[in-house]
């Protein structure tokens, strides 16, 4: 079993102006997985993530990292953020440095690593993230997914056991989004762990292997996509919409067209597979 990295319990948070943004939630997050946050606007997400990585403290309820109760010293927050990082859902909030090279390496400068070794991170990320042809220029005339990038390059750059991306394809253009999700998938087969909140569910489906679904402060259920997917009721009361391969494929099985099979795709492939092995099927009669 995949010891756990958090552990939350109980966890509310009320913001200053008396929003209650967390209801005694409680969640345990594994090491290693991938994992999808999926809630309609203000169902909580950010305000939980920006728990995860100690910016914003509990109201009341306790949030656990590898065993050990988060704690807010400014020692403590230090060595919290060199395992966890996070890149916000709005990039304005995470690039200050006057250009992106800077930007980008302001995080791995900051961890008593060699120049070279910085230069290796940062080189690393820029490609990574297709930042590279636009090092020199000042971050605030970068257009929105370019600064989404650069905050993403920046995050990728300090090499973090847990990455956390508030939406991180929000903003972004087709051919970006596939380019981030693929680093992602490469990094998390380092042994690492990728949470991501995101409104796209496709996304969602086809690349996570455990989605967690919050509504109104609440996880309404979590679990890996197929079964989350099934939940029509849990799925409508968060504004989700079904994703397109399983619900193509619940219609391909429901008009006769495909046989029932004990494993439902959750890629375009997989769907087109299942869909071709049939078709073979019946060629034949
Ligand atoms: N700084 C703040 N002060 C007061 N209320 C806040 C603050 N930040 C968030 N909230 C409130 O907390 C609730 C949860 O907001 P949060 O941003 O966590 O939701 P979200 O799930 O990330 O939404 P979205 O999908 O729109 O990004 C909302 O009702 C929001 O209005
Ligand atoms: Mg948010």
């Amino acid at each position: 079993m995949q010891p756990s990295l958090f552990d939350i319990k109980h966890l509310s948070h009320c913001y200053a102006d008396g929003s209650i943004a967390l209801k005694n939630l409680s969640l345990t997050i594994k090491q290693g997985k991938k994992i999808a946050l999926l809630g309609n606007n203000g169902a909580g997400k950010s305000t939980l993530f920006l728990h995860l990585n100690g910016i914003l403290q509990p109201t009341s309820g306790t949030i656990r990292f590898k065993g050990k109760e988060l704690a807010y010293d400014r020692k403590s927050l230090l060595s919290l953020r060199k395992q966890v990082g996070i890149v916000f859902q709005d990039p304005d909030s995470q690039l200050f440095s006057a250009n992106v090279l800077q930007d980008i390496s302001f995080g791995p400068q900051n961890l008593g690593l060699s120049k070279e070794e910085v230069l290796r991170k940062v080189e690393w990320a820029m490609e990574q993230t297709e930042t590279a042809t636009f090092k020199d220029k000042p971050t605030h005339f970068l257009s929105l997914g370019q600064k989404k990038r650069v905050a993403i390059a920046g995050v990728l750059a300090m090499d973090p056991e847990v990455i956390i991306l508030d939406e991180p394809t929000a903003g972004l253009d087709s051919y970006f989004s596939k380019q981030i999700m693929n680093v992602l998938d490469h990094i998390q087969k380092q042994e690492k762990t990728i949470i991501l909140s995101t409104h796209d569910v496709n996304l969602a489906y086809g690349w996570a292997d455990e989605i967690i679904v919050m509504h109104d402060g609440e996880i309404l259920c979590q679990g890996n996509p197929v079964t989350v997917f099934e939940q029509d009721e849990f799925i409508k009361k968060a504004h989700l919409d079904k994703p397109w391969v399983l619900e193509t494929f619940q219609f391909l099985i429901q008009e006769n067209l495909l046989s029932s099979s004990s494993t439902i795709p959750q890629t375009k492939d997989e769907l087109f597979q299942k869909i071709r092995g049939n078709m073979k099927v019946f060629s034949n009669y």
